[in-house]
């Protein structure tokens, strides 16, 4: 046994020098390997109008922002979202849209493009008969730099298929408050935080 050791510890070095790679190169690459991410909505799949979406939020550079946004189907039809972002400085009404673009690349998020608006009409409030579909109002953040938004909206579905499909859409959390009034964005202001939303089984 005490010899098997020995000889191991000696084979150890020269194994690593043969394969050509350092010891530390090695030893990275197996933790390193990415888990694939959980994809539930295949070409044709059944998931569609059935299925759940979540968007993770994640705040400009040098905030503490975070929030997770989940939208599934509504007993009565259409999709309910719940929406929970915390980290922010303070109390106050910050706008709350989706957006066109399911990309938070650049940072200040514009990437995500314009608020969510497949049939071409006009910004306005949830209640609002004329809104963008991508028009969910504020949330209203707390004391505590917390907050959470409960909706129901008939002018998004889960379905990829559809034209108002929220899949792949950016959520937007903006630095100011949606007056829910002003074209073409509720003068809302900045961006300080973005997600992707993305399609997800049970
Ligand atoms: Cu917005
Ligand atoms: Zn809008």
């Amino acid at each position: 046994m005490n010899r098997l050791k020995w000889l191991a510890l000696m084979l150890l070095p020269m194994g690593l020098v043969a394969c050509g790679g350092g010891q530390t190169e090695e030893v990275a690459q197996e933790p390193a390997a990415p888990e694939p991410a959980p994809v539930a909505v295949e070409p044709g799949g059944s998931t569609g109008e059935t299925g759940q979406a979540i968007a993770r939020l994640v705040g400009a550079a040098g905030t503490e922002i975070r929030g997770e946004v989940a939208f599934e189907p509504a007993p009565g039809g259409g999709v309910h979202i719940s929406a929970f972002v915390s980290g922010l400085e303070g109390a106050g009404e910050h706008g709350f849209h989706i957006h066109e673009t399911g990309d938070c690349s650049s940072p200040d998020f514009k990437s995500a493009g314009g608020h969510f608006n497949p049939v071409g009409t006009i910004h306005g409030g949830p209640d609002d008969e004329e809104r963008h579909a991508g028009d969910l109002g504020n949330i209203s953040i707390g004391d505590n730099g917390s907050g959470e938004l409960h909706a129901i909206t008939t002018l998004l579905s889960l379905d990829p298929n559809e034209a108002n499909s929220v899949i792949g859409k950016g959520v937007i959390l903006h630095a100011g408050t949606d007056d829910l009034e002003s074209q073409p964005t509720g003068a809302a202001g900045g961006r300080i935080a973005c997600g992707v939303v993305e399609a997800h089984s049970l």
